[in-house]
């Protein structure tokens, strides 16, 4: 049988994820040392590093059993024919923790006026429900990246995006109006795995349990 494969978020989430692993006590010397290699091994398990989306995708698919992702891509992906679904939701590691806010230019009144308003945003589904939830109509343009441009360029009036420290914000003019829910680092498990290698699955989530505790 193949190796347990955990499927870790490249970047931000990375870091903290491997300091986790080296509390657990696991050999993360390749991890440190990858180089441009994306699948590691780390004692008896083998690490995938992927982009948050495809973490998804590849727990969901059950090409990897266990994944570290933010709840931010598991909320936007959720629903529909989505491998979110595919996939459970297990543990809340306590780090990469941020939120989600609707956020503009400083001063701006956002619900003031009839005109059409307009919210960039790199979590259109997230967006869609918030606005939803409000009673809101809202026309959203979906952007991949540092989204904070949009109202800077006049394309839209506000963004729906992450803040953290909120200094791309505040170094851009722009400020929080509402946030929206806070958002940290969850464990993924695929449900077929679950039920096929539920011992060795366990004892991993149990590893890292009892290691956030004490972290
Ligand atoms: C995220 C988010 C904000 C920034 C917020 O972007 O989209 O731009 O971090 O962090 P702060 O509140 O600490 O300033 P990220 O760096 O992940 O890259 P992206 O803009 O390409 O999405």
């Amino acid at each position: 049988m193949r190796p347990i494969r955990i499927a870790l978020t490249k970047g931000r989430l990375e870091t903290r994820s491997v300091k986790l692993f080296e509390a657990i006590g696991f050999n993360c010397a390749q991890l440190n040392n990858k180089g441009r290699r994306l699948i590691l091994p780390m004692d008896e398990y083998e690490v995938v590093l992927a982009k948050a989306p495809d973490v998804l995708t590849y727990v969901g698919h059950g090409a990897c059993d266990v994944g570290i992702v933010g709840k931010d891509t598991i909320l936007e992906a959720g629903g529909g024919a989505s491998p979110a679904r595919d996939v459970y939701e297990m543990l809340d590691l306590g780090f990469g923790k941020c939120r989600f806010a609707l956020a503009g230019p400083a001063g701006a009144d956002f619900t003031q006026g009839y005109h059409e308003r307009i919210v960039a945003t790199k979590y259109p589904n997230v967006a869609r429900r918030f606005f939803e939830q409000k009673g809101m109509d809202v026309k959203i343009i979906r952007i991949d990246g540092s989204v904070e441009l949009a109202p800077l360029l006049g394309l839209a009036h506000a963004i729906v995006d992450i803040v953290e420290t909120g200094s791309t914000l505040r170094e851009n003019g722009l400020a929080v109006y509402e946030d929206i829910m806070p958002i940290s680092a969850r464990v993924i498990v695929n449900r077929a795995g679950m039920k096929l290698r539920r011992e060795e699955i366990e004892r991993l989530l149990k590893d890292m349990e009892l290691a956030v505790q004490v972290n």
